[in-house]
């Protein structure tokens, strides 16, 4: 059933400008691009010689207008409201598929040069593989039971896939023989999209519907099976009291030294100041204009969640971006925050 119509409010593109932010580039070019961070604007007056600078500082008072405009636009809707719209979520993205299909993001080339475990030959570290034939601390589930990609040697989880902007990038780039790319998504509209798509091989991929922030449905994987979980701009659409068991979950799918990779909305960020009054279902967490919803975190929050559920870090920072449609002569403020935790190897 599709879910109701909502009250006017913005829709999912303007809302969602991340879609917009990612260039279109092949897998080779790809590979080459330099990571995020490196282009800075040290003379305001060539602000519109680039389409992008990186890790622009924010004045004080940029900080606290900012500030002002959240609490300004902080009166939550009524419960009523927001229990609908957790309780029909996947129905609102379903709905956002079916009109927009593959169209709306773009791939996700950039992965590579930020997260290189996606890459090919990239092997999971030595001592977490040796903790893992030794069976110490770690149970054997995997070892007896056939479940889809069970002869794999690398194993890779993209929760929230959407139509696969990022999966496909995967395995058109990663041609290691022995990697199995899993991925699911709660809009069944969307995993069938995935598994229409002329890319998609059953025997080097497998798509399902799942809901994570459903602790009590399982993953078709056993517990401590993959190497790699990738969130991309999908925890900020999870009821924030809902994010903690979904990454305790998510957590207990990994190898001991297996990796967690998130990109998602931080704090402040362009989407966030763009909403308008009407639209806050809580602190930070808002309802779009077609009903899907979407947080923006703190690079602490996010710390908390991962250290919470016994991953350690390797990364946490925050991409402050100055995009510039030259056209227009607009700039515009992104915030977003790219995190890995790796789970604690087991004790030897
Ligand atoms: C902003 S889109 C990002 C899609 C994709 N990761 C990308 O970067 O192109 C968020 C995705 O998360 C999915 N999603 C939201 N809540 C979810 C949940 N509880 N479980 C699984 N998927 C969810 C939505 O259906 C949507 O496909």
């Amino acid at each position: 059933m599709a879910a109701p119509a909502v009250a006017a409010g913005l829709s999912s593109a303007e809302n969602m400008p991340e879609a917009a932010a990612e260039p279109t580039e092949s897998p080779a070019e790809a590979q080459k691009r330099p990571q995020f961070g490196t282009r800075f604007l040290t003379d305001p007056r060539q602000v519109f010689q680039h389409n992008a600078w990186d890790n622009v500082e924010w004045s004080a008072e940029q900080e606290e207008a900012a500030q002002k405009k959240v609490q300004e636009n902080s009166q939550p809707l009524p419960a009523e409201k927001q229990e609908e719209f957790d309780n029909r979520a996947n129905e609102y993205w379903n709905d956002f598929y079916t009109i927009h299909e593959n169209r709306f993001f773009k791939d996700r080339h950039w992965l590579f040069t930020e997260f290189p475990e996606l890459a090919p030959q990239h092997k999971p570290p030595r001592d977490a593989e040796e903790n893992l034939l030794n069976g110490e601390d770690v149970p054997s589930t995997h070892t007896d039971t056939e479940f889809p990609g069970t002869s794999a040697s690398y194993r890779i989880l993209e929760v929230g896939c959407g139509v696969g902007n990022t999966v496909f990038p995967i395995l058109k780039t990663n041609n290691d023989p022995g990697l199995f790319v899993y991925c699911c998504d709660f809009s069944s509209t969307a995993v069938d999209l995935v598994k229409s798509s002329p890319d998609y091989d059953p025997s080097r991929c497998h798509a399902f519907v799942h809901d994570m922030s459903d602790t009590s449905a399982g993953y078709p994987i056993p517990d401590h099976s993959l190497d790699v979980i990738v969130l991309i701009f999908v925890l900020s659409a999870l009821h924030p009291q809902k994010m903690q068991n979904s990454i305790d979950r998510l957590a207990r799918l990994l190898k001991p030294g297996g990796v967690l990779l998130l990109r998602d909305y931080g704090r402040y960020d362009m989407a966030q100041l763009r909403f308008k009054k009407g639209r806050c279902l809580s602190e930070n967490f808002y309802v779009r204009g077609d009903g899907t919803r979407v947080y923006f975190f703190t690079q602490d929050e996010l710390h908390d969640l991962f250290f919470n559920a016994g991953l350690e870090k390797v990364q946490n920072m925050v991409d402050r971006r100055l995009q510039v449609n030259r056209g227009k002569q607009l700039t515009m403020y992104r915030v977003w925050v790219q995190c890995k935790y790796r789970k604690v190897l087991a004790s030897t």
